[in-house]
Formats: structure tokens, C-alpha cells, sequence
């Protein structure tokens, strides 16, 4: 669980980027629908050159990475955008994405944003289970959306 030992983190990728990509790979490979980005420095170019995301981790009682939240501000569509989000598989389905879930709306909240988006695979069953079970709905299925074939669906919240 989420204790005080593991508060969230505001991290500057460029200081940190072994430790997360490494993580991101050990998610990837263990969601088959989720395919790791092939080097660190695409994932750096992915989150920060491409979009300019914000990103926060957590970690364990002994300071090891366990998950992690990248987020995009985006005022001109009044939201804020989920652009990477996940849990070290051995600690999965112990409530840690449901609370990043709630940090990104709580940001949003606080940005003055009217709802929080995401995209995902439509064949990341566990991830599609997830969205829908904390109060996301698909607004969009889009066939190709980063030219690999795959079909997204673009997930939305409208905050309260
Ligand atoms: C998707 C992910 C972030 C969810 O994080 P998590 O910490 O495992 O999720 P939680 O424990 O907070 O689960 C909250 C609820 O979501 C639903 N849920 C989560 N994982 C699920 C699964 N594998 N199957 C079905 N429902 C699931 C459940 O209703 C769960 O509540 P419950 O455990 O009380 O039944 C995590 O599984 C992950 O990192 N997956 C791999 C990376 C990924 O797919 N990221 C999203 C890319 S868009």
C-alpha cells in the first residue's frame, strides 16, 4: 500500500532514467500488449522532447522504483492527459494505480482542468479493465493511432 514510504516523487527524467526505463521494460515485458520503447533515449524523447510530460514515482519502504505517472497539461483542450502509467508486475493489483489514478485527477483538479484523457490499447484487457472500473469511459476507438497497426481507445473522466 501507498504509506508513507512511498509518497510521490517528482522526478527530473534525465536524473533518474536508468532506474525508469528499466522499470518500464520489466512492465512492458510482462504486458504483452505493451511494447518497451527500444532505447533510453527514445523514452526520453517520448516523454519529455515529444511531450513535454511531467513525471512523479513512488517506492518501496526500501527506496526501489515501484510505479510510476507521466502527465501532459493540455489547456487548450481544458485536460490533462495520462501519457504513461504503471506498476511493477510482482506489485500490481495492490491499489497503487488507482491511487496514481487519483493523483492525475487531484493535479487536474487543481490545474482547473475539466477532465482527464488516455489512450490505450484495445488489446490491454487488464488496463481497459482498470480505466472502466475507476470511472472511465471510451470516447473514441481509433484504428493506427501511432502508425503500428494497433487500435487505441482514447479513455475519458469528467472531473467534478
Ligand atoms: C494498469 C495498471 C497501471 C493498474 O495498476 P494496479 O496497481 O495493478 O491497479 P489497482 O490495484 O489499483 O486496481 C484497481 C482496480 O482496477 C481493476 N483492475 C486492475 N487490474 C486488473 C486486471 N488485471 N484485471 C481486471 N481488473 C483489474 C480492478 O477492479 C481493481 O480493483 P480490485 O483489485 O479491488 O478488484 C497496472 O496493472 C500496470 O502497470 N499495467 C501494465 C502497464 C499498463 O498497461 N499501463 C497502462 C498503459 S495505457
Amino acid at each position: 500500500m501507498m504509506t508513507k514510504d512511498s509518497a510521490a516523487e517528482k522526478i527530473d527524467v534525465r536524473e533518474h532514467l536508468d532506474e525508469l526505463f528499466a522499470l518500464d521494460v520489466k512492465v512492458a515485458k510482462a504486458t504483452p500488449s505493451l511494447l518497451p520503447l527500444e532505447s533510453k533515449e527514445a523514452f526520453l524523447d517520448f516523454l519529455i522532447k515529444e511531450h513535454k510530460s511531467e513525471n512523479w514515482v513512488w517506492r518501496n519502504s526500501e527506496g526501489r522504483m515501484i510505479s510510476y505517472l507521466s502527465l501532459v497539461d493540455k489547456p487548450a483542450e481544458n485536460s490533462l492527459e495520462i501519457l504513461n502509467i504503471g506498476v511493477d508486475p510482482d506489485m500490481q493489483r495492490s491499489g497503487y494505480g488507482r491511487r496514481m489514478m487519483e493523483f492525475a485527477e487531484d493535479i487536474a483538479r487543481q490545474a482547473g482542468r475539466e477532465k482527464t484523457t488516455l489512450v490505450t490499447n484495445t488489446k490491454n484487457i487488464h488496463a481497459v479493465a482498470f480505466y472502466r472500473d475507476i470511472g472511465y469511459l471510451i470516447v473514441k476507438e481509433m484504428p493506427n493511432y501511432y502508425g503500428d497497426g494497433e487500435t487505441r481507445y482514447l479513455f475519458e473522466k469528467q472531473l467534478q
